[in-house]
């Protein structure tokens, strides 16, 4: 599937993300958020923060995951809409695995049915709903990493869907991993099979460290291939500066596109990246 690029355009998405200072805008874009989800919202406003409860609803397990969002705390404690699509495609795969847009990418990893749970690492989690959901879709082991002051926040919520995780095998570990760090990627391993993402394609200067923390994973002589599965929303003519240097290291498909959402050009895309040779 070939991404449709336009150069000619820069913002080219209502969803734009601004400064951690942009309070007020913050909260407004978090209203603009909830439209996508279709689950049901429960506001609580605190002398401290505002939380809000959201429930999403998986139709494969027929049940419901329970996030907390903080978004009066930054942009890393909302949901952003790659990660929706993310969780739409997982609940998808797992209730007709022959005909999701992941089938290509998963099925490589369902062939012997006493084979041990795949290994998942989520980037930059955020919330940590992509991560929770594919432990519960895949019955995965997924490590959901973040900056270290994100954990507390991806930890409250693997801890709300526990009951969950705990009947549908899966398992979330929750550990901080700064990309460009390798340190970090040092601590939490290289034994993954799958690496997933969404939204964290956005300033500029992230380029270079997400990039960096990829090659440590994807590159290099490894026991087996991992594949990068990534979520993005496209808002800036920049992004494409990412996706250039993304092609010179590793194999770039297109699994899916999302019809955009009302005020944006763009949907949602999902990427493959895995390692060249
Ligand atoms: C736009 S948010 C997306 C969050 C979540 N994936 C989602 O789609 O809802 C980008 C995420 O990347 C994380 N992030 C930003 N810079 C990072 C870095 N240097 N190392 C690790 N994570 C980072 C942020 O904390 C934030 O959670």
């Amino acid at each position: 599937m070939e991404e449709q690029e336009n150069d000619e355009e820069d913002i080219i998405s209502t969803n734009i993300l601004f400064s951690d200072e942009d309070n007020e805008e913050k909260a407004r874009m978090n209203g603009q958020h909830t439209e996508h989800i279709n689950g049901k919202t429960i506001v609580q406003k605190g002398a401290a923060k505002q939380q809000l409860l959201q429930q999403h609803s998986l139709r494969s397990i027929e049940s419901t995951v329970v996030i907390r969002q903080l978004p009066s705390e930054g942009l890393s404690f909302q949901l952003w809409p790659a990660a929706t699509t993310l969780v739409s495609l997982l609940d998808g795969y797992r209730c007709d695995s022959a005909s999701s847009p992941l089938t290509s990418t998963l099925s490589v990893f369902s062939v012997d049915a006493n084979r041990r749970p795949l290994n998942i690492l989520e980037l930059g989690s955020g919330t940590g709903i992509v991560g929770i959901v594919a432990a519960i879709t895949l019955g995965a082991n997924v490590t959901a990493t973040d900056l270290p002051h994100v954990v507390p926040n991806i930890q409250f919520n693997a801890n709300a869907n526990a009951g969950l995780l705990a009947s549908d095998g899966g398992a979330v570990n929750v550990a901080p991993l700064r990309w460009g760090h390798a340190d970090d990627v040092e601590v939490i391993g290289r034994d993954f099979d799958l690496i997933l993402a969404s939204d964290v394609v956005y300033h500029d200067h992230l380029y270079e460290p997400l990039l960096q923390t990829l090659s440590m994973l994807l590159l290099g002589i490894r026991r087996k291939k991992t594949v990068f599965v990534m979520a993005h929303l496209r808002r800036w003519k920049k992004e494409s500066v990412f996706f250039k240097k993304a092609r010179k290291l590793f194999n770039v498909d297109v699994l899916h596109l999302d019809n955009p959402c009302d005020g944006s050009r763009v949907g949602v895309v999902v990427y493959r990246f895995d390692g060249k040779g």
